[in-house]
């Protein structure tokens, strides 16, 4: 299974690959967390890519492009993946589009995540996050047990820089004016499926699972 999972900030996209990573097997490709974790590292890319992410902006195509292409190459992506967040320009998805096809392995499913505006800014600026990787919290849909702390080591939980309403609302335009029109490029390539993602997880999560599974 090679899908896309296509929708602005705060639409649910990371949450629902994680799922479908679990339930499907195959990995979870986020150019997001490929990208917060160069940073944190300092690498190269990480330095270049830190102050375009604070601020809500795009990476450059050409450096998102690498590091995607880079990633799809290793063992665990042999049998398919779940790319969370890329593409998000039309050079990224034209870019995609002829690797894949120099592979003869085609993207067989785009999942559009339709959200109301408003709901992803109140998702995003009560997001919080545990440093050490035991998941992500919510202020007032999942808070923790202790106030600011991880349930599970404890950690004081993260406020992304991306996370407040500032950037959000640069990260929401960004979206309107580069990825949005990605909806009519794969529409056109007839692997669009469209969910409605204002509702709770799990019915989300069975509308993913039976659109992915209706092309498996
Ligand atoms: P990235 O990390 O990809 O950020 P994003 O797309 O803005 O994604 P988010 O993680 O904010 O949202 P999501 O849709 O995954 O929602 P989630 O499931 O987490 O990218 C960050 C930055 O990196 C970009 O701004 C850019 O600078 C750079 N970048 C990354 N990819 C790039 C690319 N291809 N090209 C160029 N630059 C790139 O959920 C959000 C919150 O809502 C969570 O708290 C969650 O618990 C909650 N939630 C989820 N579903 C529900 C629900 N149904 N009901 C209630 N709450 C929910």
């Amino acid at each position: 299974m090679r899908a896309i999972f296509l929708g602005p900030p705060g639409a649910g996209k990371g949450t629902q690959a994680k799922r479908a990573r679990d339930l499907f097997s195959i990995p979870q490709l986020s150019t997001g967390d490929l990208l917060r974790q160069a940073v944190k590292e300092e690498s190269e890319l990480g330095l270049k890519a830190k102050g375009y992410m604070e601020a809500g902006h795009l990476v450059p195509d050409e450096m998102v492009i690498a590091l995607i292409v880079e990633r799809m190459q290793q063992p665990d992506c042999a049998d398919g993946f779940i790319l969370d967040g890329f593409p998000r320009t039309e050079a990224q998805a034209v870019a995609l589009e002829r690797e894949l096809e120099e592979r003869g392995t085609p993207i067989e499913a785009v999942i559009n995540f339709r959200v109301d505006p408003e709901r992803l800014v109140e998702r995003l600026v009560g997001r919080r996050i545990c440093p050490n990787g035991h998941g992500e919290y919510h202020v007032r849909f999942h808070p923790p047990r202790a106030e600011g702390r991880c349930d599970v080591c404890g950690a004081e939980l993260v406020h992304r820089p991306d996370d407040h309403e500032d950037q959000i609302r640069t990260r929401m335009r960004a979206y309107d004016q580069d990825t949005a029109p990605l909806i009519a490029f794969y529409e056109s390539r007839g692997v669009l499926h469209d969910i409605g993602a204002d509702g709770d997880m799990d019915g989300i999560a069975r509308r993913v699972e039976s659109a992915l599974k209706s092309v498996s």
